[in-house]
């Protein structure tokens, strides 16, 4: 590995593409995977059918959107709706179509650092449901809550779907879970969808689709690398590898390398050697089950309230509130 001492890092990105890429073993954050691209193979992914995920969540909102709704309005007082992370929207529209229909008080303010995923949003939103009132916050989630908590105090109702918490380590998970319940008061609520422990079979062939949409989205950091760094990696050169733990519930998502080769960085000066069968490790997805969420709950100061599952017990949603100390 050469690399010129005075070279100068410059975005969040390259900084952590330069510190992952020199580590040992290799890895690369799985924040990267989502640009245009990405975000796009993503969507591919949630229509496989290999991806149970959303059809589980989905048949959650679909079976329990009274109870939910109910939970959320209580005694009809007015609330906001704050989704993390949007994506297409496509489970909230289920709770915004009935908390509309039964004529709720309340706002959807739906989170994304991506205007663009905001702007189609807001439009299939002003389209199917134009009763709802809908306000698109861009930035990060901790930056964008910081901004509308100082607001007046409606009471919250922040949403974090489709086990996005599953791709932190716990200790994250634990500081993620903290940061949220730092802006929560006593009446508002926390609702998380976590992917739950299941035939290890399934988990895998979720996460390695016959065909190939998940290897493809795990290559895209390498081709955005190539794209926005000025990289030569060739993906035929590297294998999409995933691993499941029954025992940790970690499904673990690797690129190997399947022979000797060099690769060069140019917007980093960097060159870069791999061995043959040299693994980055990308991305994990973590598999929970009841005693898990409590733990990670009582670390994080915070009580769960509900709890909603799919017929097959694939997918939960777990309500929170912040402790009563
Ligand atoms: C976004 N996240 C919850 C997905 C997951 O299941 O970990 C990302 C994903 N990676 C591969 N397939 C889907």
């Amino acid at each position: 590995m050469q690399e010129e001492p005075k070279t100068i890092l410059r975005t969040k990105f390259e900084e952590e593409v330069h510190q992952g890429l020199t580590d040992f073993p290799k890895h690369l954050s799985s924040k990267y995977f989502y640009d245009e691209l990405g975000d796009k193979l993503f969507q591919d992914i949630m229509n496989m059918p290999e991806y149970y995920l959303t059809n589980a969540e989905h048949n959650i909102f679909e079976a329990h959107k009274a109870e939910i709704s109910e939970l959320f309005r209580e005694g009809n007082e007015k609330f906001k709706l704050i989704e993390l992370g949007a994506g297409d929207g496509r489970k909230t529209k289920i709770l915004l179509a009935y908390l509309t229909k039964t004529k709720a008080d309340f706002k959807y303010q739906p989170i994304d650092i991506s205007q663009n995923v905001l702007n189609q949003l807001e439009e299939s939103i002003n389209h199917e449901l134009p009763d709802v009132h809908i306000e698109p916050l861009q930035g990060t989630y901790f930056e964008v809550l910081n901004r509308i908590n100082i607001e007046n105090g409606t009471k919250k109702v922040i949403l974090f779907l489709g086990s996005n918490i599953g791709n932190l380590l716990h200790h994250q998970a634990i500081d993620f879970l903290k940061h949220v319940c730092d802006f929560m008061n006593d009446d508002d609520l926390l609702f998380i969808g976590f992917d739950q422990k299941k035939n290890p079979q399934t988990v895998l062939n979720a996460y390695n689709d016959a065909s190939g949409i998940t290897s493809d989205f795990n290559k895209n950091i390498l081709a955005r690398i190539n794209r926005e760094l000025r990289a030569n990696f060739d993906l035929d050169k590297f294998v999409h590898w995933e691993v499941y733990d029954p025992e940790t519930g970690t499904a673990k998502s690797y690129l190997v390398s399947k022979e000797r080769q060099s690769v060069f960085i140019s917007n980093l000066n960097l060159q870069i050697e791999f061995e043959p069968w040299e693994t980055i490790h990308t991305e994990i997805s973590q598999k929970y089950d009841d005693k898990i969420v409590s733990w990670l709950a009582q670390e994080s100061r915070l009580q769960i309230v509900g709890k909603f599952s799919d017929p097959k017990q694939q997918f939960k949603n777990y309500v929170f509130k912040k402790q009563i100390l």
